[in-house]
């Protein structure tokens, strides 16, 4: 990039016809720094994927943060008629410190009540604080801005995204931290002050923070620590865990994914540039507007990719290909073209030659369903009408691929 241009310069430009998309050939995962061709799943694991692996911890999203000194948790509060007596709900205030910093977030979790063995596990960030995923009025409120505010203070704003009472019907027990609480999601220097990387590397600046890492990454490792705490509790099976995320929580669960292989089955909804979306295609969000309103969320050296979408040398079916042999999930939504959600479904499909290499299909298709129709596969995917969000539509369909799942794991 040569000289940065303004967000109103970027998206004027933004190409959102499918008649412009420029011509492209895939670009294979499966063919090696030096050349080869991968031939079988143990060259994927041991040989390709490492790469893969190494090239967006240096170019995309950065190392996730290394455990700072100690990481505690503490049950803060239990409620055993939560939601009309049909959950188990508490709040785990999970805390790390080193020397004299620390940073806590606090966790809330519905168990359903009534299982009879331990339960699978749907775990998700929230961008506004726990009191927003619920009606429930007695939920402490989470997630503060740099200044030490509330990010939103009213309560059950975000209920429709999270409907914890029918995924707690579906047998699931359901997680969630706001994701302000692990690197509040703000351009600034006091962001990454503030964020889980500050207590981890106290002696690092921002800047040198950056060249490293990201929110992105902080936010996937932010999930991992949850499933870590999950694993003491008696009702839930951490071996059946489903990571979700929304739109830059989609980013954050496949990156999640991509580095915690105990997320079984991985969700993207709405995840676009970054996440699921083809960058070669040019259509919707681009890198040079992702890294301009967003640079904290991948490390610094990504910038050098605005401008060259079309010429990139990588595309995000790698990434999508890092979760591979494991069950995925790609959600779009009709009328969120800045996603580009034939870019979405199209990743997955080139994702699937890494499935393929594992013995199973991936996504089934060639093009993309009508909306509302779900496909299964090892790779699913679905697009529901309407706009950017996740919705209880969009639930159902992960819940059932990953209960289907789920009931074959041992
Ligand atoms: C912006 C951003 C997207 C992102 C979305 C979200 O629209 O450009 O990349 O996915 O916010 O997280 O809601």
């Amino acid at each position: 990039m040569t000289e940065k241009r303004t967000l109103q310069e970027i998206f004027s430009e933004i190409n959102y016809e499918e008649s412009k998309v420029p011509r492209h050939d895939m670009l294979s995962a499966l063919i090696m720094n030096n050349g080869q061709k991968v031939a079988n799943a143990w060259e994927w694991m041991n040989q390709r994927r490492p790469e893969i692996m190494d090239f967006y911890r240096q170019e995309v999203f950065g190392e996730l943060p290394s455990l700072p000194g100690t990481m505690s948790h503490e049950v803060l509060s239990c409620k055993s008629d939560a939601l009309c007596d049909q959950a188990i709900r508490k709040e785990i205030r999970i805390t790390f410190t080193q020397g004299s910093r620390s940073r806590s977030w606090i966790m809330l979790l519905y168990i359903p009540k009534n299982a009879v063995g331990p339960v699978p596990v749907t775990l998700g960030l929230n961008f506004k604080g726990n009191h927003t995923t619920t009606l429930e009025d007695d939920v402490l409120m989470t997630g503060k801005n740099c200044a030490g505010e509330w990010v939103d203070p009213q309560r059950g704003v975000q209920c429709e995204r999270w409907e914890f009472a029918k995924v707690i019907g579906r047998g699931f027990a359901s997680a969630t931290v706001c994701y302000h609480d692990i690197f509040p999601d703000f351009a600034c220097d006091e962001a990454w002050q503030q964020s889980i990387y500050s207590v981890a590397y106290p002696d690092l600046t921002p800047a040198q923070l950056h060249e490293k890492h990201s929110a992105i990454s902080a936010w996937a490792w932010g999930l991992s620590r949850m499933l870590d705490v999950l694993s003491s509790e008696a009702k839930i099976d951490c071996r059946k865990a489903m990571v979700t995320g929304h739109s830059r929580l989609g980013k954050t669960s496949l990156w999640a994914g991509a580095n915690d292989s105990r997320f079984q089955v991985v969700v993207s909804n709405d995840s676009g540039h970054g996440g699921a979306a083809l960058f070669r295609r040019c259509l919707g969000e681009n890198i040079e507007a992702l890294v301009t309103a967003f640079p904290h969320w991948f490390v610094s050296a990504f910038a050098k990719y605005a401008q060259a979408d079309a010429n990139l040398q990588f595309d995000q079916n790698f990434l999508l290909a890092l979760i591979a042999p494991r069950p995925l999930c790609i959600g779009s939504a009709t009328q969120d073209l800045w996603a580009d959600p034939r870019g979405e479904f199209l990743a997955g499909k080139y994702a699937s030659e890494v499935y393929r290499l594992f013995g199973v299909n991936g996504m089934p298709g060639d093009e993309p369903p009508a909306a509302d129709v779900n496909i299964y596969g090892e790779v699913s995917y679905h697009i529901r009408s309407g706009a950017h969000n996740i919705l209880w539509q969009d639930w159902e369909h992960y819940l059932s691929v990953a209960g289907k799942v789920f009931e074959q794991t041992i």
